[in-house]
């Protein structure tokens, strides 16, 4: 990264600091679950955003990225909310809104050089990277320790305050707290969290990921109203989260309204399929994920109605292929899937989801390595 470093002294005329990295993640299962208070298995990507940062004595905080354009916001003040920023500079909410929490800790004004090799709007979190990096250069210029479960709970905060998006706890946790060759069993309601070996290679396998190429802007309406869907559930049942719901049968039976029974039975169902699969992957039936990855994919297309076209026909050729299984992953309406194939069989699977986009003329999906990387840390 040393040419961020020169980057930001070209941009900004001074030294910088240092250099810090937050990785995107990829979740293997447990959707829609981390906003119910349930559990998550995500892991860090390799790529992520890098933050070449300096102090600065005048409050301010300046972001610039390579990507995009510059934006100067005072640290302190009122709040950030994305949609009322032009969109070219709608990025820039997130490190500032993410200053401005951690104003409130003992950070002050700074100077900052964005560097991302996440594709943007592909659901692998190069938001909660971008505030994750951002966090850790402040955090370290100016002396301030919180520790990472915290820090996740932070940027969490940033992101529904600052930016307007009502995410949930998984996506800051796994950038800031995955190890490799690990995936990062979180339980979001008390914050506790295990790492649980996760190797497809060494059993056969691999895991790819498919950016499906139809863009998402989570900011938008669906996902808030998918929170807001099961909080009223909860509500109707008198539990705190759904997490709570014991009885999945009961429960269905009590709710009148047939798109909160779908609501439900997703999330009760696929906090088991979390269970499940830490299960499987601590005995080193690493194979079997791909019946519980399709039993979650089904799920989020069917009863959470959070799948969209590009993801149903990648999972489905892929399937068709010989794959193990696959599923959408993130918040949905667009982003990428995994798949989950013996590891001789990877090409094929790659080409049968490339011709079933060229067969309907869409914009070929994109590959990418997904392997179980490091969680945030200083570079340089
Ligand atoms: C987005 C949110 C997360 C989580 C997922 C769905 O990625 O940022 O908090 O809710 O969607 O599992």
């Amino acid at each position: 990264m040393s040419d961020l470093r020169t980057a930001f002294g070209e941009s900004f005329g001074r030294a910088a600091e240092g250099v810090w990295h937050a990785p995107g993640r990829i979740n293997l299962i447990g959707e829609h679950t981390d906003y119910n208070d349930g559990l998550v298995l995500p892991f860090a990507l390799s790529r992520g955003v890098s933050v070449a940062a300096a102090r600065r004595d005048d409050g301010i905080v300046e972001v610039r990225s390579r990507q995009a354009g510059a934006v100067t916001a005072p640290a302190e003040g009122g709040t950030v909310v994305s949609e009322g920023w032009p969109s070219e500079r709608a990025w820039a909410a997130y490190p500032v809104g993410m200053a401005r929490v951690l104003r409130e800790h003992g950070t002050g004004g700074a100077s900052l050089l964005i560097d991302s090799d996440l594709p943007q709007g592909a659901g692998l979190s190069s938001s909660a990277a971008l505030e994750c990096a951002t966090a850790l250069a402040l955090c370290d210029l100016y002396g301030v320790e919180i520790d990472r479960p915290e820090l996740a709970r932070l940027a969490q905060r940033a992101e529904n305050e600052q930016v307007g998006m009502p995410c949930g706890l998984m996506d800051q946790s796994a950038s800031l707290l995955a190890e490799p060759g690990r995936a990062l069993m979180l339980d979001c309601r008390s914050g506790l969290s295990s790492q649980v070996p996760f190797d497809p290679p060494a059993a056969g396998l691999a895991l790819l990921a498919v950016d499906t190429r139809a863009s998402h802007a989570l900011t938008g309406g669906e996902y808030g109203r998918r929170r807001a869907e099961c909080e009223e559930a909860a509500a109707l049942l008198g539990v705190d989260a759904l997490r709570d719901v014991k009885d999945l049968g009961g429960a269905l039976q009590r709710l009148r309204d047939p798109v909160l029974r779908r609501r439900v039975q997703h999330v009760v169902t696929e906090n088991h399929r979390v269970e499940a699969s830490v299960g499987l992957l601590r005995a080193g039936a690493v194979a079997e994920l791909g019946a519980m990855l399709n039993a979650s994919h089904l799920s989020l297309r069917d009863q959470f109605e959070v799948s969209w076209p590009e993801a149903d026909t990648a999972v489905d050729a892929a399937l068709r292929a010989g794959a193990r299984g696959g599923r959408m992953i993130g918040g949905g309406f667009g982003g990428s899937v995994i798949v989950l194939t013996a590891a001789d069989r990877a090409g094929r699977v790659r080409d049968a989801i490339a011709a079933a986009y060229g067969k309907r003329g869409w914009t070929a999906p994109e590959f990418l390595d997904a392997v179980p990387s490091a969680g945030a840390r200083r570079l340089a």
